[in-house]
């Protein structure tokens, strides 16, 4: 297994270039299900995640030319004119549990879909009871059977759903889903990331009528069909992010290219609070380095809240920062396995159920340590960066789910970070 390794203490310097968002891109691609006719996606970052998805929509028949992607471009070309069966496998599931967004849209074009329940997951129990009780009201059939969802409706029914809490994926398997039903679907509570907005977007280009994503309340009528498509996928933004914290974090001046701050607008402020300097325009994000931060209190919430994606690296940056600082992770149960890891290179945190108080040191020390899951491995390496001497991460298959060529990007920056190959 790769293992990267992590030379602290080097000033990072200069600009780097956002990828396109990996939340974005997924359902974006899963959506190509609802229609016969060619899909063409841009910005598609290189990403495990990325292969999993099309992984599992060519094994639901879906042509995939990743010819161009394959060779740099970020191009994809999907079509699903020849989709042979509607079933998701528990080996890609559990891999990735985006892959449960493919039920809104095989059950909405194709009448049935039989997924796999994506069971359990490092950061927390994650159920798609939200999901799938969206669709039963909608008029789906569900039975579990051995462990998959055994969806059926011979045509979907518009609905008025009141999501208990906003999911992200319920919202986007509904609002999928909904696209293609009979009549009117309004989703209340409805998650507003601008993920979401951008799968409305692909949504409406396709023909389909979505009104108010990015809002709490989503209305979609349902259409009797869909065409193809040509889209750009939005930046990602908690890769974005996580540059700036590895400029700040080593007293730099690090300008990320193609970004929109304006999806980070809880993060900037909690910078700012921070005593940072941020710097940047409309497509573009930095942070001109003067050393000194201060500790802030982070709670984590839905959009536009501070984002749980953003809850690992701040717990980096608050580990060296001057003073005490209280993070509540209030999105996932168990999302603070980075804790353990940080504490061993000489991080002063204490967990007391949903929150970290952490208490900044003056200095970290390189240690091995374990990458838990995508976001925990990137704030190991951005401790690394600060942290005296050597970090060796392993076990960062996680972070290739979500950073598109991390080291390089670090490097360029001018981090001194390699990955042994393994
Ligand atoms: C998405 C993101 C992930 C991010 C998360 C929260 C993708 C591919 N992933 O994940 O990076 O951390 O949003 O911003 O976009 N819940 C239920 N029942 C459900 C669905 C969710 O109880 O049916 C709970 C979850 O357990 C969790 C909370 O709702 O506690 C938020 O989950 P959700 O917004 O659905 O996250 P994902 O879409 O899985």
């Amino acid at each position: 297994m790769d293992k990267i390794i992590v030379q602290g203490g080097r000033r990072l310097q200069g600009e780097v270039a956002v990828s396109g968002s990996k939340n974005a891109a997924l359902p974006i691609l899963i959506s190509s299900l609802l229609t016969s006719e060619t899909c063409v996606y841009q910005g598609i970052p290189h990403l495990v995640d990325i292969n999993t998805t099309l992984k599992l929509l060519g094994g639901l028949g879906v042509e995939v030319d990743k010819e161009s992607w394959a060779k740099d471009s970020g191009d994809l070309t999907l079509r699903a004119d020849r989709v042979k069966n509607v079933e998701a496998s528990y080996d890609l599931v559990k891999t990735m549990r985006a892959s449960f967004l493919v039920t809104g849209p095989l059950l909405a074009r194709f009448g049935r879909a039989h997924v796999s329940t994506p069971g359990g997951c490092a950061i927390g129990t994650r159920p798609v009871n939200l999901h799938l009780k969206g669709l039963a009201a909608m008029g789906a059939s569900i039975d579990q059977v051995h462990g998959y969802m055994e969806v059926r409706a011979k045509k979907l029914r518009g609905a008025k759903i009141y999501l208990d809490l906003p999911s992200v994926g319920a919202t986007e398997n509904l609002m999928m889903a909904a696209s293609l039903a009979e009549g009117t679907t309004v989703i209340e509570n409805a998650a507003k990331e601008p993920e979401i907005e951008d799968l409305a977007a692909v949504l409406n280009k396709m023909g389909a009528q979505v009104q108010g994503a990015g809002s709490d309340i989503i209305r979609i009528e349902g259409v009797t069909s869909l065409r193809g498509v040509k889209h750009r996928v939005i930046p990602d933004r908690i890769e974005a992010a996580s540059f700036v914290i590895a400029g700040v974090l080593t007293g730099g001046n690090v300008l990320v290219t193609g970004a929109r701050p304006a999806h980070l607008d809880a993060f900037s402020i909690k910078l700012k609070e921070a005593g940072v300097d941020l710097v940047g325009g409309e497509n573009s994000f930095g942070v001109k380095g003067n050393g000194k931060i201060k500790s802030v209190d982070v709670t984590t919430l839905p959009y536009p809240g501070f984002p749980t994606d953003l809850q690992a690296q701040m717990m980096v940056l608050m580990s060296v920062a001057d003073g005490v600082s209280v993070i509540t992770e209030t999105i996932f149960e168990n999302r603070f396995m980075h804790a353990q890891e940080l504490d061993r290179m000489g991080a002063d945190i204490r967990l007391e159920g949903n929150r970290a108080v952490v208490r900044g040191v003056k200095e970290l020390s390189g240690a091995p340590v374990m990458a838990t899951d995508l976001r925990a491995s990137v704030s190991l390496i951005l401790a690394g960066l600060v942290a005296n001497g050597t970090t060796e991460v392993s076990r960062v298959y996680h972070l290739d789910r979500g950073y598109e060529r991390i080291e390089q990007k670090l490097s360029k920056l001018g981090a001194a970070i390699e990955r042994i190959r393994g």
